[in-house]
């Protein structure tokens, strides 16, 4: 049984990410999408916001018979995680040449702290090429239209929060 886990900030979760994970979900057995701690990115959205933000965006397809996709969150260093769950993959999504050397760094630490960590790489597809997280943040919270990058479960929940903040 080949389990892969797609680790990130998913602050908030995007169609970006959601074609990597159910593209991903194809290839293994078992995905574990892990909200994880990126220390150089203080989160907008707290761990247990940003789990819900994943489980009502992937609710159709956790509620299939099938289903072989599990949400978790952790916040310390994720090749302990890792281990502990007996993972053989780990997913990571590329959009464009610039994500490849932070990419590649981390995949080069993970399989160096763990011998049978290997990652697979998916590229972006065209539609999501320039989508991120924090772009998505940036439009939210002066008022643009977020309906397009982000499921419709979530995009009021979004901008609500930002708009809050910004004042
Ligand atoms: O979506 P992101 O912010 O690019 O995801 C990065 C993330 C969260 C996967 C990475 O920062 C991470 O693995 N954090 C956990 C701490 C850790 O293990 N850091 C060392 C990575 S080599």
């Amino acid at each position: 049984m080949k389990t892969a886990i797609y680790p990130g900030s998913f602050d908030p979760v995007t169609y970006g990410h959601i074609d990597i994970i159910e593209r991903a979900a194809k290839l293994f057995d078992r995905l574990i999408v892990l909200v994880s701690t990126n220390p150089t990115k203080p989160p907008t959205f707290s761990p247990a916001q940003r789990v819900d933000f994943l489980q009502r965006s992937l609710r159709k397809s956790l509620t299939t018979p099938e289903v072989n996709i599990e949400i978790d969150c952790h916040s310390g260093l994720f090749i302990d995680y890792f281990k502990k769950r007996g993972a053989n993959v780990i997913v990571k999504g590329l959009r464009a040449m610039s994500d490849f050397e932070y990419e590649f760094q981390m995949a080069l630490l993970n399989k160096d702290m763990c011998l049978g960590a290997e990652t697979v790489f998916l590229s972006a597809n065209v539609a999501s090429m320039f989508l991120s997280s924090s772009a998505v943040k940036q439009i939210a919270q002066f008022g643009g239209d977020i309906s397009a990058f982000v499921p419709h479960q979530i995009a009021d929940d979004i901008t609500n929060h930002l708009s809050t903040r910004s004042g």
